[in-house]
């Protein structure tokens, strides 16, 4: 099996860390879009034309089998497109992960932490509408604009990254908020200062497992045998810090600087 997956950087990587725990006998050709980081302020059809040359990318280098889009932003603005124009593929996404963090909630005040263009898009707050018309909870929704180019740049424990984060978390900490989704891959590598600034007590969800967890389902319908090695090859379209890459992935074996659009000049 041959695994392509994307994001706009490291925050895909989370996901990748997610389905290295189980997935086995396969190859992980992973793409770090790091040109045009940060994704969550583009537009969405700026969004979806990146999606499209990455996944013609995959599909003409490395002939993938599946395609993951570890990313929240991007599912939102190009998934329907990805599975119509690559039926052939496996094709999964990654939404914010409301579901489990409804049923885990005891005070029913749920935060969600994404990117504006997920929390702008269409599918999120249609999601928010189907779940919510079941259950009685409240939902305290945050847009973290600069946190993406901050953990890119491996700020991750700096006065500025806390700062930002007391500031969007402070409505939450003082609202009784039990439970938050982790509404973009980037956001799990900043788990530790959430957990600082809101309790240890407070519940994180993060999709990679039930991501890993679908890819197994669906690749081993396709004749898929979960055994062997699982090769990881990590590119990247702009620069990248790559003491973050090993710091998330210790046992990635190759990549490395590529040109995805216009590479055939
Ligand atoms: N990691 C991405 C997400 O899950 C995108 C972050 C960004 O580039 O803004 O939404």
């Amino acid at each position: 099996m041959r695994v392509g997956v994307f994001d706009s950087g490291l925050g895909g990587l989370t996901v990748v860390k997610a389905i290295s725990e189980t997935f086995k006998g396969a190859e992980i050709f992973y793409i770090a879009d790091t040109m045009f980081a940060p994704y969550g302020e583009k537009t969405k059809e700026q969004i979806l034309q990146h999606s499209l040359d990455l996944t013609n990318y995959l599909i003409e280098e490395h002939s993938i089998d599946a395609l993951i889009v570890a990313c929240n932003t991007a599912t939102s603005a190009a998934i329907s497109e990805l599975r119509r124009m690559f039926p052939h593929l496996i094709v999964i996404g990654t939404e914010p992960g409301i579901k489990p963090a409804i049923e885990l909630s005891k005070s029913g005040n749920i935060g969600v932490l994404a990117t504006p263009a997920t929390l702008k898009g269409s599918k999120y707050q249609s999601l928010v509408d189907k779940l919510f018309s079941k259950k009685e909870v409240k939902l305290f929704e945050q847009a973290c604009p600069g946190l993406v180019e901050q953990i890119e740049n491996g700020h991750i424990k700096e006065e500025k990254t806390i700062l930002m984060l007391q500031h969007w978390l402070k409505d939450m900490l003082s609202n009784n908020v039990d439970t938050i989704v982790l509404g973009c891959t980037h956001y799990p590598l900043v788990s530790e200062t959430i957990k600082d600034i809101m309790g240890s007590e407070i519940n994180l969800i993060e999709t990679g497992f039930a991501i890993a967890k679908r890819l197994e389902n669906l690749s081993k319908e396709k004749g898929h045998i979960n055994i062997g090695p699982l090769k990881i090859n990590v590119y990247f379209t702009g620069e990248i810090n790559l003491k973050m890459v090993d710091s998330i992935l210790d046992n990635w074996i190759d990549g490395g600087k590529i040109k995805v659009r216009n590479r055939y000049e």
